[in-house]
């Protein structure tokens, strides 16, 4: 599967590790950046993974910010985006399991590298259960509005 991973400043220190860890998984891993330790603002770079996203079909997203939660609120404005942020390694099996997450959300400053690696694993060897989960999931679609940025 491909992969686009952004961060901000607050996430850039495990953007790579982050990406080695999925690409030892199997999968193709493209840097959207950003590719120096300027100060930048989550929603630009939530805004250009999510766009790619929802551009090429059966891709998914990796968001890194010092908490997550800026990358997670950002991400799930986007109409198709279900971006789940992941402090621990069951949430990470839920998100994909039941929620059929398609962006990863992480916090640099929340999670260390262990914790990380962890969370990829979960996220990595987990898929969508479907059935009684799909409906919900369609639910999301059917129920809540869309702001597209
Ligand atoms: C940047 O200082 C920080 O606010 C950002 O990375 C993120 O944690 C916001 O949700």
């Amino acid at each position: 599967m491909k992969y686009f991973i952004g961060s901000d400043h607050a996430g850039i220190n495990i953007k790579d590790y982050v990406k080695e860890l999925f690409e030892k998984a199997g999968h193709e891993v493209e840097d959207l950046g950003p590719f120096s330790n300027d100060r930048v603002d989550y929603p630009d770079f939530a805004a250009k993974v999510c766009k790619e996203v929802l551009a090429n079909d059966g891709t998914k997203g990796i968001l890194i910010c010092g908490t997550g939660l800026g990358m997670s609120m950002s991400a799930n404005k986007f109409d198709g985006i279900r971006a789940a942020l992941c402090h621990n390694s069951y949430s990470a099996a839920m998100a994909r399991e039941h929620n059929d997450a398609n962006v990863l959300c992480l916090g640099e400053r929340v999670s260390g590298y262990g914790t990380i690696e962890s969370i990829v694993d979960a996220w990595n060897t987990h898929e969508f259960a479907g059935g009684r989960h799909a409906n919900r999931v369609q639910k999301i679609n059917n129920l809540m509005g869309s702001c597209r940025v």
